[in-house]
């Protein structure tokens, strides 16, 4: 799967697309990376990429002349034989982004993510190059760019072997479908569908005078997930009602 980032702070970007799992899936050629850095398409001496509203208001406004030759290279980079990629605007007007949805755009081959600064971007441009916006929560943060690691990771994770065996996505906080073969499945599921999952501990057996629960070093894998079900029901409804609620929807 290939994302071009649009950004006008490419740096952002390098660390965390080196490390740990991205940067494994990168290097094992599950996941490509593309940085566009909008500052290049700016105009005049300066490269400007941004002006005052019209209408007045705090802020400055991205030029849609710029975006429009961000495009305009994006494509050049997209060989002719491929889709076009799907384009996210990350920003606080967009829909929240849920696992659900992060699933969903796995399956795109292509995603362009377009990160924002200053007040946004000319309305004529999203209208033009954006086919989808995203919020990843009801804050304001200072640049799309966290915003668009956060979608990046949270969409890697479900494009297949990215992440690898013996760890899965399905037995992870918010999956719908427990991990394992469906027989174990449907015997011992080990958390709420969609909800929440159970705490987890490692040696020592004792910090602090804080023990291990006990079923935990038991050996009875039925006694284990049962406990780990009601913890993950417990949580569920203390923390986040709201999950328990959407299953029954
Ligand atoms: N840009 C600024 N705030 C954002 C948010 N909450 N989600 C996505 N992009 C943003």
């Amino acid at each position: 799967m290939r994302f071009s980032i649009l950004t006008l702070f490419p740096e952002y970007f390098e660390s965390p697309l080196k490390c740990s799992l991205l940067g494994r899936a990168r290097e094992a050629g599950l996941l490509e990376f593309d940085l566009l850095a909008l500052r290049e398409f700016g105009e005049g001496k300066y490269r400007a990429v941004d002006d005052r509203p019209f209408g007045g208001g705090a802020g400055m406004v991205m030029m849609p002349q710029v975006l429009e030759k961000a495009f305009e290279e994006l494509a050049k980079r997209t060989a002719a034989a491929a889709p076009k990629p799907h384009v996210i605007y990350l920003s606080p007007q967009g829909n929240t982004l849920t696992a659900a949805r992060a699933r969903e755009l796995a399956h795109k081959p292509h995603l362009a993510l377009l990160c924002g600064h200053y007040e946004g971007i000319d309305e004529r441009a999203i209208e033009e190059f954006v086919d989808e916006e995203i919020s990843i929560g009801d804050y304001v943060l200072s640049g799309g760019e966290p915003a668009a690691m956060v979608l990046l990771d949270a969409v890697s994770r479900f494009v297949p072997a990215v992440v690898g065996e013996g760890s899965s996505v399905a037995g992870d906080t918010f999956e719908r479908q427990a991990p394992g073969a469906p027989e174990v499945k449907a015997a011992l599921p080990e958390m709420v569908p969609g909800g929440l999952k159970a705490p987890v501990y490692t040696r020592p057996r004792s910090w602090r005078g804080r023990e291990v629960p006990a079923v935990l070093l038991s050996g009875n894998h039925a006694e284990i997930a049962r406990w780990r079900y009601a913890q993950s029901l417990e949580r569920t409804r203390a923390r986040r009602p709201d999950l328990l609620e959407d299953l029954k929807g």
